[in-house]
């Protein structure tokens, strides 16, 4: 590669990176199955542990999705299934705060004081109906892997929303589906040893919806990183 080279890939890649964020408000304009497909093609490129590519993925769009957003709906509704926490508890300080400021932000942004839980528990509901958007996806796993190899899948996923956003598409990573495993495991005819790790929103965003525009800092560098024996300062 030239330098040249090396510089536009170098602001097309960042500007994507840096671009995408996590999109709660979508059009209805449909996604081709043809352009999902090559997302994924794409997105398969990740790395797996010796390549195991312990991944499964289930793409549902139309009346399909409709229906499995209502039976998701339902079930979050009726509150039978046990609690999936997605954290310890008590979530260390470091973490908790960063939840705490997280939701802050995004409630504000939403105009819903956090004290407002009838309106909490609706914009909690909007995560299984795919916020609205026209493609739900589906993550599993092999259930007899280790731990490690759901870094593999998470791999795939960060690559799914790259991918999405290199084409102008919105994303949502979601683990909110994964207590619902369940249901949705009857829904889309899991073999057996799938496992339900987390569902992504899919389509293309209302960028003009506030809810789309919550800004999540991030740490510093210098805050997570550290470095020895570098020559420069
Ligand atoms: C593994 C994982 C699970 C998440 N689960 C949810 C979820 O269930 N619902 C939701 O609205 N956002 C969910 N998010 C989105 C995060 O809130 C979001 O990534 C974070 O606040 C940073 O914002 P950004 O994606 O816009 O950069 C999840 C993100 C990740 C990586």
């Amino acid at each position: 590669m030239t330098q040249g080279d090396i510089a536009h890939t170098t602001r097309v890649v960042d500007g994507v990176l840096r671009a995408r964020r996590s999109q709660r408000a979508y059009k209805p304009d449909p996604v081709p199955r043809s352009l999902l497909e090559e997302v994924l093609d794409v997105a398969s490129s990740a790395p797996s542990n010796s390549n195991t590519q312990p991944w499964q993925v289930h793409a549902v769009a139309g009346a399909h999705l409709a229906a499995l957003g209502a039976a998701l709906v339902r079930a979050c509704r009726d509150n039978t299934l046990p609690p999936s926490p997605h954290f310890p508890d008590p979530l260390p300080d470091e973490y908790a705060q960063r939840q705490r400021d997280f939701g802050t932000t995004y409630y504000k942004t939403l105009g819903v004081d956090v004290a407002d839980m009838p309106s909490r528990i609706r914009q909690t509901e909007k995560n299984f109906v795919f916020f609205g958007a026209p493609v739900g996806l589906i993550f599993t796993i092999d259930r007899r892997l280790a731990p490690h190899s759901w870094l593999d899948l998470g791999l795939l996923v960060q690559n799914v929303m790259i991918a999405a956003a290199a084409r102008g598409l919105g994303t949502c990573p979601q683990v909110s589906f994964a207590r619902f495993h369940p249901v949705i495991a009857r829904h889309l005819a899991f073999t057996e040893y799938e496992l339900t790790v987390c569902g992504m929103s899919l389509g293309y965003p209302d960028r003009d919806m506030p809810v789309n525009q919550v800004a999540t800092p991030r740490r510093p560098v210098h805050e997570f990183a550290s470095f020895q024996h570098f020559a420069d300062p």
